[in-house]
């Protein structure tokens, strides 16, 4: 059967776990709770999907929602550098949290990092 994906490594719980954590570290971040919607439950909804697909699991996301595009998807929202580290330090606050550790976790971490980066679309000064 060859070997597990990263999602299946994870696991659904726990995956699922990590984001509701991960979202509650954000509306609490002074740097990303302007950009967010005041409800959380359609963003965590997404996030769930996106990011089972992201890991290997099922399409989720595209199934509903189509192709990520996800710079593209970004675009309204003013990501700058400093908020990409507000992001990443939300993640890695909640992997903490619910004892995400190991290389499942440094890989995970990694292409988010990737990803995060990829996000920036304002520079710092224009704040
Ligand atoms: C949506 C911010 C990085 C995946 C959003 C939304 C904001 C946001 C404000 C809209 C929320 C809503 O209206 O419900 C940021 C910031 C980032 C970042 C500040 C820092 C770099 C990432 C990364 C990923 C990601 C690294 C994936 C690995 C998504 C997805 C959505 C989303 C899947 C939902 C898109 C949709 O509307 O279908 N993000 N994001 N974001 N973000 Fe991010």
């Amino acid at each position: 059967q060859g070997n597990p994906t990263p999602y299946e490594a994870i696991g659904e719980g726990l995956l699922h776990k990590l984001i509701d954590v991960f979202y509650s570290n954000v509306s609490q971040h002074p740097d990303l709770m302007p950009i967010f919607p005041d409800d959380f439950t359609e963003t965590i909804r997404k996030q769930k999907q996106f990011m089972t697909q992201y890991l290997g699991g099922p399409s989720l996301y595209t199934e509903e929602h189509g192709h990520p595009m996800l710079r593209a998807r970004h675009i309204p929202f003013e990501i700058t550098p400093r908020r990409a580290e507000a992001w990443l330090h939300c993640m890695s606050k909640a992997m903490d949290e619910v004892g995400l550790e190991g290389d499942l976790r440094e890989f995970f971490f990694h292409r988010l990092d990737l990803t995060a980066q990829h996000m920036i679309n304002s520079s710092e000064t224009d704040e």
